[in-house]
């Protein structure tokens, strides 16, 4: 099963665009495999709160790392309200043979809506291995290597950091677009073709990566 989450706040967005073109190939080579789009923008998942955290303390104190087993956490009314919330979200992605994450750049890290979701969905020693994770992003800088904005990315740096630190999946693909500023600012024109270019890579790369998932 391919998970596609959406995390750009617009309709008309890069990130989604990209990550589109992933889920085309993917459905071309997979056409009798299940398919799952959740928008988080749409309905953006809450803020985990007080009952969470009592859920995840539970987990981590009675050594439960099967996510089947999470349930057992549930001790109050309060906790079945978070568990609620969490359950469909965590079924899916445990479902997920490949998770596919379409974001935008936000104040140089994701979305709040996509950190919500990690939140929501991240429990203690809870590993993904095995998992195929690809990232489609738009940014609008440029945050390469040697770029002088290179240290403030905390975007693909985090993702990559957090999936292979906490879920073991240490070899996530990332595909996107830069610059995309470079088509509203006016300071930024000279750099449009920089922008172009990179959306025209990526998509073209989302065709070859999307297939063989
Ligand atoms: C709230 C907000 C914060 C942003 N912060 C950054 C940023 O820190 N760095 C950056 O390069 N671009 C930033 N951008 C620009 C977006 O990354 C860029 O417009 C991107 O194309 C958005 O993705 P989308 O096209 O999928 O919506 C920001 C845009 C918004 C709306």
């Amino acid at each position: 099963m391919l998970l596609h989450l959406d995390a750009s706040a617009r309709r008309r967005s890069f990130s989604r665009e990209i990550g589109d073109a992933v889920a085309d190939a993917w459905k071309r080579a997979h056409p009798d495999d299940a398919y799952v789009r959740r928008d988080l923008a749409l309905e953006p998942p809450p803020p985990i709160g007080e009952a969470w955290t009592e859920l995840c303390d539970y987990v981590l104190e009675h050594q439960i790392t099967d996510p089947a087993r999470y349930k057992e956490a549930v001790r109050t009314a309060a906790q079945a309200e978070a568990w609620a919330v969490v359950e469909p979200l965590l079924t899916e992605l445990v479902a997920a043979d490949t998770l596919l994450i379409a974001t935008p750049m936000y104040n140089f890290s994701v979305p709040a809506v996509l950190k919500a979701w990690i939140d929501q969905v991240t429990f203690p020693r809870m590993s993904l291995a095995g998992t195929r994770i690809v990232v489609a992003y738009a940014r609008g800088g440029a945050y390469g290597p040697g770029m002088p904005r290179e240290p403030f990315d905390h975007h693909e740096r985090y993702l990559r950091d957090f999936f292979s630190g906490h879920f073991a999946v240490d070899d996530a693909v990332f595909v996107g677009t830069e610059m995309v500023n470079a088509l509203l600012d006016p300071a930024l024109a000279a750099r449009r073709g920089e922008h172009e270019r990179s959306r025209a890579a990526a998509l073209e790369a989302a065709d070859r990566i999307g297939a063989p998932l």
